[in-house]
């Protein structure tokens, strides 16, 4: 039997899937500061949120590709929540963002062109591109304290067959916000070369840091190059068993105009957002409120704790993050990144990821979730620096 390239033929668990596969089989304990799914992190969620996804008017199909105007309208209200003007006629409802992804590579590449991705970033961008035949093509970011875009890299990596800039912002897991000056930089090179911005706010509405998002670039206010904004309630209020997100266009009016013809008829063709997840969108992102500030107050706490835990130990580095869930520690390279993440499991006690998962440029990084509840946070904490210590001590 034959199958598509698009799913990479060895889909063989790598050895940390295998590690803790044989943990949990053990039952053997251990603290998960990887954990990302809000729902599972302990956090207060009314018990009747969800009520509004049984609104009778979802009972009627009444179809509409880029979905319905109140939803859409909600959309453009949270946009104006963050001080951004979007008319609810350029907002597209998608399921997640990785419905957004594939819309808009399918609507704007042809097979085998080109979208180039910041490196280190989110590790889902290689599957996304692989299957829909676009190639992702990495350009750096670079961390002197704080993390800025390697324009040079950017320039670097464009040919005649890149249809895509794309940029995270807040990135996971650096927690760098793309700052003004350099969107003007890869504005002026997208609108050059007719070369769409695709920026990826997830985590837009989680500062670490008072007042970082202020210096950050607003995607969706240029009107010099076409810009798709991605969102959604996965992490915008913490809920992505849901599965709403959308995507917020902007630019020159020819340009956005198209683009919305084109968006149209993909979006017509799958119809992929239930209705009740529609109507339910103006009331879930009012409630969802309460959700974000717990998770604002944790994500901040925790990444407190880690840098202040860190800053007492000579050999590691909490690197300088800005926003999002995530924090980075930079340690010795004194074993494969993946090795150590296996013996902090195996002799710490705890989970972490190898910053390879995230495409850095060298070793060696840890990446760990800030979404984990403050005490087991600390917990883990305290065992991963306490294993660095003595394995830095034994070197
Ligand atoms: C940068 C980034 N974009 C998108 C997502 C996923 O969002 P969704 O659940 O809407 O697909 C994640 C999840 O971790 C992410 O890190």
């Amino acid at each position: 039997m034959k199958f598509s390239s698009r799913v990479q033929a060895d889909l063989a668990p790598n050895r940390l899937t295998h590690a803790l596969e044989r943990r949990r089989a053990e039952g053997r304990p251990y603290v998960d500061l990887t954990e990302s799914n809000p729902t599972r992190a302990g956090f207060d969620y009314p018990a009747d949120l969800l009520v509004p996804l049984g609104n009778r008017r979802g009972l009627t199909y009444s179809p509409q590709p880029f979905g319905v105007m109140e939803a859409r309208r909600a959309v453009a209200d949270d946009y104006a929540r963050r001080g951004l003007t979007v008319g609810p006629e350029h907002i597209v409802l998608t399921v997640s963002s990785s419905d957004a992804y594939s819309l808009l590579f399918r609507v704007l590449c042809d097979p085998g062109d080109q979208v180039l991705v910041p490196r280190p970033s989110y590790p889902l961008f290689e599957h996304l591109g692989r299957l829909d035949a676009v190639t992702i093509i990495p350009y750096d970011l670079e961390y002197h304290s704080a993390w800025s875009i390697d324009v040079a890299s950017v320039e670097r990596a464009l040919s005649d067959r890149t249809r895509v800039l794309l940029v995270v912002t807040p990135n996971n897991p650096t927690g760098s916000y793309v700052k003004s000056h350099e969107l003007d930089r890869l504005a002026a090179i997208c609108a050059a070369r007719e070369v769409a911005l695709i920026a990826d706010e997830v985590f837009a509405d989680y500062e670490l840091v008072p007042g970082a998002s202020r210096s950050s670039g607003r995607v969706l206010a240029r009107r010099d190059v076409l810009t798709f904004s991605l969102g959604g309630l996965s992490k915008s209020v913490g809920l992505p068993q849901v599965k709403l997100g959308w995507i917020g266009v902007g630019g020159p009016t020819t340009a956005v105009e198209r683009s919305l013809a084109r968006l149209e008829f993909a979006c017509d063709t799958y119809l992929s957002v239930s209705t009740p997840v529609q109507l339910a969108a103006p009331e879930l992102l009012e409630r969802g409120a309460s959700l974000r500030r717990q998770i604002q107050a944790r994500v901040t706490a925790n990444y407190n704790h880690l840098a202040a835990r860190g800053a007492a130990i000579p050999t590691c580095e909490v690197l300088n993050a800005e926003g999002g869930w995530y924090a980075i520690v930079r340690v010795p390279s004194l074993c494969p990144e993946e090795e150590l993440v296996l013996n902090l499991l195996a002799d710490a006690d705890v989970l972490t990821h190898p910053g390879y998962f995230f495409d850095f440029a060298h070793e060696s990084h840890l990446v760990v979730s800030l979404l984990v509840s403050e005490a087991r946070f600390r917990e883990g904490v305290s065992h991963m620096f306490r294993y660095l210590e003595s394995s830095g001590r034994q070197a």
